[in-house]
């Protein structure tokens, strides 16, 4: 549902234009030193602004609303909440009649009976990304010396970000783009095999991000076309460091003490400035669609910290499991 996470656990909850959005972290040690400024820097890096993402603008500032005392996390329940101000809701007041293809409005309003929140996308939007990252900023400080690093390898299939987006602009229409996640200094030893595998809650977590269609693990779909004494990392050192990283850190669910590696697919956004043809679910015909609201061309370029707030999500999670974020206070003091 709404809630993830077996001791670090998250719900999420919110919707695009409704009065704002937000995370209640529970299971966060006390005594985490926490101020407002240190979720600055990757609430900035998620923000628009930049060349092929959204108009839209909005403060994003966070109110902790419990769990934070005198700078520190007391152990209850943080609730970290961001008010919705730069909201254009007639944009989708269309939407009911004429569903966006590839956008969760047909789905909402035949799963929710019509009750769904369809404005700007409601409880699917991306802006509720922005409780992942600021759940991010107090699982990357948990989780040091693990560091959590991303970059944008490719926009729209090209490695030159710049010229696939003024394309996709020039043609209203939109790109996708390939990231990659990497966590250094990782401890060895964390998940269980089968379900509980370092991949299945990683990859439970990524997918629960809105426009994610693909993970890859170390060499990922690539290792189907390797032979085996390509793909075998071999072991250089008793510490598990081995010469390759083609398994991405994860041997039998386990993290093996190399660098934690993979790649996500972020598709292109479905709203698009283009004309499309689609349903009108009123008439039953088939109709032209000009999508009016406000949106990013590429998603992919605010992607990189949700996905590394996602990660260091997982990360504390499994971490707080093998007893090794029992000593915070210690550890801050
Ligand atoms: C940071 C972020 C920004 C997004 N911005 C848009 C947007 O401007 N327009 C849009 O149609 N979808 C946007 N999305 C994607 C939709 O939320 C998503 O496509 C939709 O909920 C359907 O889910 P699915 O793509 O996972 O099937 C964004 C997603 C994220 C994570």
């Amino acid at each position: 549902m709404n809630s993830f996470g077996k001791i670090f656990r998250l719900s999420i909850f919110g919707e695009s234009h409704g009065p704002g959005v937000g995370i209640i972290i529970d299971g966060c040690p006390a005594g985490l030193p926490i101020t407002i400024a240190d979720f600055a820097d990757d609430i900035n890096r998620r923000r628009s602004g930049a060349k092929g993402t959204t108009p839209r603008k909005e403060t994003d500032l966070p109110a902790i609303m419990s769990g934070v005392f005198n700078n520190h996390t007391t152990g209850a329940p943080v609730m970290i909440m961001f008010g919705n101000s730069n909201t254009r809701s007639r944009d989708y007041s269309g939407l009911k009649e004429i569903p966006r293809p590839g956008h969760a409005d047909f789905i909402a309003m035949k799963k929710y009976g019509g009750y769904q929140d369809y404005r700007g996308g409601g409880h699917f939007s991306g802006r509720l990304t922005i409780g992942l990252v600021a759940a991010g900023v107090i699982a990357k400080k948990l989780i040091a010396p693990v560091i959590i690093e991303t970059h944008i390898m490719e926009i729209g299939g090209h490695k030159n970000s710049k010229v696939a987006i003024e394309k996709a602009l020039e043609k209203k229409d939109s790109v996708g783009g390939i990231i990659e996640c990497r966590a250094v200094n990782m401890p060895f030893g964390l998940g269980e095999p089968f379900f509980d595998s370092v991949e299945s809650v990683l990859s439970h977590m990524i997918f629960s991000i809105p426009a994610i269609k693909g993970i890859e693990f170390g060499a990922g779909f690539a290792a189907a076309k390797m032979k085996g004494s390509e793909h075998n990392d071999k072991l250089i050192s008793v510490n598990g460091k081995t010469d390759s990283n083609y398994s991405g850190g994860i041997n039998g669910g386990i993290t093996n003490g190399n660098d934690l590696v993979f790649k996500v697919a972020v598709k292109p956004t479905s709203s698009i400035q283009m004309k499309q043809r689609t349903l009108n679910t009123v008439t039953g015909k088939m109709t032209n669609l000009e999508i009016d609201g406000r949106h990013d061309t590429c998603i992919a370029l605010r992607m990189p910290p949700v996905i590394e707030a996602a990660t260091a999500i997982v990360l504390t999670d499994l971490m707080i499991q093998a007893g090794l974020i029992a000593r915070v206070r210690k550890k801050h003091r």
